[in-house]
């Protein structure tokens, strides 16, 4: 996507952006009631009260009058499956048999590039319908899964991560790749897409019991190789999950040191799950820098585990919001702060709306190591926002019109909102969706 000039663009709204951790510091987060966005060439150029900066707007930009609505950031979904598309809300005994019976005679589909490119399709629309303007996406083995999702991503110019999977074993042979040869078509894909326009690549072994310790060494040497990338996994969701790993690799201390062995912890490594971890883990976990998707409504759905934010957050590890589609139930980074509150309330803690908020914005960006990149509106950083009707639905309008403070508000966004709740979506400054009032 080439970045052609494009001339200034201006927002009215009220602005909610982070510039820190609200469970770390009372002064996390910027709140302008009368708020003015100023976008210049796809970057945000300013944010700031209405009153002073429209007095200084130059001559013949024209605002674009959001009031009564949220300004945020795009919101940021760290792990999902665009090839589970499909299969969304299809119930199984817990994860194990879920992947047997759904999720791999699914994900065959994606050796053909057309199926790929049309799941794409729509699995991109849907994302920005939601609100989410980037995510950490797995794909399936075959290498036309990758290139169909990111074709359709860069063609809207949205700043997303993705991968092909790597599993040499325990699964299909029609879904098997072989440990040279998926490091190899690794290797390709990260050459034709890593930094092609917004995109950014993650090497993905889907998780240890699909990898032989070939596959995982092999996949270490090529995060070291190309230090930038992204590393996505995931560890540690179930307990059938986590017994089998310990079978498997019995002369490990812990799963999550699986992947440590193998060179897979590092900045840009992104967990998903880690509702199993012991306290060793969550330290590994905070000094290597690696980041975890929490992922509710998948959690719930499958019968996982209830995520402990507190022991995570006591580690001072980074954290992050994932949908987990099709594990997880809803592409709505509202309706996964919803259970993410549920299961933060069933282990005896509490997450307010603002943390969740920055969770799911510049958390996630710091989380991925790209703060000042994405997840916020710093000067400079990518115009991904989204615009928040808080009056999109009936019971939505009735409860927000009495909110007496902002948590109140972004609390009932939480718990009531989903796609409705999503007026308007821009990446790089472009509108790429817009849901009509009704
Ligand atoms: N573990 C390995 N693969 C998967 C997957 O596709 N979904 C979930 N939720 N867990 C997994
Ligand atoms: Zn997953």
């Amino acid at each position: 996507m080439s970045t052609v000039t494009q001339p200034m663009q201006a927002y009215r709204a009220s602005l909610l952006h982070f510039h820190a951790d609200p469970a770390l510091s009372s002064d996390a987060h910027s709140w302008i009631e009368d708020g003015l966005l100023l976008v210049e060439d796809g970057k945000v150029k300013a944010a700031g009260d209405y009153a002073s900066l429209a007095s200084a707007l130059p001559p013949g930009v024209a605002v674009a009058d959001y009031r009564g609505h949220v300004i945020t950031p795009g919101f940021i979904d760290t792990h999902l499956h665009f090839p589970q598309t499909d299969m969304i809300a299809s119930p199984g005994p817990g994860l194990l048999p879920w992947l047997e019976t759904y999720t791999f005679p699914t994900e065959r589909r994606f050796e053909d590039l057309a199926h790929a490119r049309s799941v794409a399709e729509f699995f991109v629309d849907e994302l920005l319908r939601n609100g989410t303007t980037t995510a950490m996406v797995y794909c399936s083995v075959h290498r036309e899964s990758v290139d169909g999702f990111f074709e359709a991503s860069h063609a809207r110019n949205l700043r997303m991560v993705a991968g092909k999977v790597l599993m040499d074993r325990h699964c299909p042979p029609f879904l098997r790749d072989t440990c040279v040869e998926g490091v190899r078509d690794s290797e390709e894909l990260i050459n034709k897409w890593h930094k092609h326009g917004r995109q950014l690549y993650a090497i993905t072994p889907r998780f240890a019991p699909t990898s032989t310790e070939e596959q995982l060494a092999l996949a270490g040497e090529l995060a070291r190789s190309y230090p930038d990338t992204f590393i996505q996994t995931h560890v540690s969701e179930n307990v059938d999950e986590c017994r089998w790993v310990r079978e498997l690799f019995p002369n490990h201390r812990s799963y999550l040191s699986v992947y440590e062995h193998y060179g897979l912890m590092r900045q840009r490594t992104m967990f998903g799950h880690c509702v199993w971890l012991d306290g060793e883990d969550w330290a590994r976990m905070a000094d290597t820098q690696s980041a975890t998707a929490v992922c509710p409504t998948s959690n719930l759905f499958l019968g996982s585990g209830l995520f402990d934010f507190e022991t995570a957050d006591g580690a001072g590890a980074l954290l992050s919001l994932g949908t987990d589609v099709g594990g997880g139930t809803s592409f709505s980074m509202l309706q996964t702060m919803n259970e993410a509150y549920k299961v933060a309330r069933l282990k005896g803690s509490y997450l307010p709306a603002l943390r969740m908020f920055y969770l799911a914005t510049l958390g996630a960006a710091r989380s991925m190591q790209l703060e000042g990149t994405i997840g916020s509106f710093a000067p400079g950083a990518e115009a991904d926002f989204i615009v928040i009707d808080p009056k999109a639905t009936p019971l939505l309008a009735r409860r927000t019109s009495h909110a007496n403070s902002l948590e109140e508000l972004l609390f009932a966004l939480a718990l009531l909102g989903d796609d409705r709740a999503i007026r308007a979506t821009y990446a790089a400054g472009n509108l790429v969706h817009s849901r009509l009032p009704s």
